[in-house]
């Protein structure tokens, strides 16, 4: 079965056709970045907007770079949530209307099921049961995967997620939006040790995270040697986000490695924006080793927001006979556990 998957649930349109047997055929990717970031930040609307005009001309493009015919789409899997629910809407619309249209069968995808099962687009995927960390713009949790929609959550942010914290940070640093690969950029001319932030709530058991205090830490630490005239320079910028990021990595680290002790489970599944993060991957890959285990993440560019997750999750659910009735469905806020096993 080849399904198209369409994602537009925030600031990036993409679209891509999976075949349950080839596997991925091809996928496009239109970022908006460059709309939002005279702004610091996604504004709902513009995004919707962009979104309505790029969405059917990316499709046509991916359709043609697969070398298929449109009759050749079984199915159609658009993101129907979490997300913004006008940049939601225009997906679900147009993905629903084209199911409708080409008489196909059509499936809402949660956005952090595709982030979490990106990594099974990989040569070497994972085998169920194993630690989901999920660490994008808008969430950070931990989940027990047993399988497709058998998704326990063992701990999520009680404030900021990662990649928002990141985002922040940036900001504060003046780097553009979306700050957390600009912060690890400018990280790797900083020295360690210069700033030591804390390690939020690894202190007390658990598995729930907190980000709002780390970020109010180095809004301090800024005003505290900033020169009153000249700002930070760049040196204390890098040292900076050298200390903020080693303080969310080695928090996230921490949670990962008691989340796999409290499963007994051996594979840890990284997935989501900051899950590109390298330094990130670097200190889980000898959090693993620690536990004879082994770590999995996507390729970069399925770890940000792509039409490719959607499409393979969509494929996994509509070919066990998963499918929608004719509404178009867009849900701001739907949690991971709600959805049906498969
Ligand atoms: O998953 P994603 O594309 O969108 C959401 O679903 O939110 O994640 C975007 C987030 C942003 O906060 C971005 O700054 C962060 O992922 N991000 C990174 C890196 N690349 C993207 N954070 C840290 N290091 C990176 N290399
Ligand atoms: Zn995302």
């Amino acid at each position: 079965m080849i399904v198209l998957g369409i994602e537009t649930s925030c600031d990036e349109t993409g679209v891509a056709l999976y075949d349950s047997e080839k596997g991925l055929l091809a996928d496009c990717l239109y970022s908006q970045i460059k709309i939002h970031a005279q702004y610091g930040g996604v504004i709902p609307e513009l995004a919707s907007r962009d979104h309505i005009r790029k969405t059917l001309p990316l499709i046509k493009e991916v359709v043609a770079k697969a070398g298929i015919q449109q009759s050749d789409i079984g199915g159609v899997a658009y993101t129907a949530g979490p997300g913004l629910v006008g940049a939601l809407l225009v997906g679900a619309a147009i993905g629903r209307s084209l199911g409708m249209g080409w008489g196909v069968p059509t499936l809402g995808v949660h956005h952090m099921e595709g982030h979490l099962l990106a990594p099974m687009l990989e040569a070497q995927p994972p085998e169920f049961p194993f630690v989901a960390l999920l660490v994008s713009g808008g969430h950070t949790q931990l989940v027990n995967v047993e399988g497709i929609g058998r998704y326990t959550l063992l701990g999520e942010s009680l404030d900021d997620a990662a990649g928002e914290a990141f985002d922040k940070v940036g900001k504060m640093l003046g780097l553009p939006y979306p700050g957390g690969p600009h912060v690890a950029k400018l990280a790797q001319q900083g020295v360690a040790g210069k700033f030591n932030f804390p390690r939020p709530m690894t202190n007390r058991p658990g598995l729930d995270f907190s980000f709002s205090g780390l970020k109010t830490a180095v809004r301090t630490a800024i005003a505290e040697v900033s020169d009153p005239v000249s700002g930070l320079d760049d040196q204390q910028r890098a040292d900076i986000a050298l200390g903020f990021e080693q303080a969310v990595v080695a928090t996230l680290a921490i949670k990962c490695a008691r989340a796999m002790q409290q499963t007994g489970l051996r594979s840890l599944i990284i997935a989501g924006g900051v899950s590109a993060n390298l330094k990130l991957r670097e200190v889980l890959e000898e959090t693993v080793a620690k536990s004879q285990g082994k770590l999995f993440y996507a390729q970069a560019r399925f770890c940000t927001d792509n039409g490719a997750m959607i499409a393979y999750a969509g494929c996994q659910r509509l070919l066990v006979g998963q499918q929608d009735d004719l509404e178009i469905r867009a849900q701001p806020r739907w949690s991971l556990e709600a959805l049906p096993a498969i």
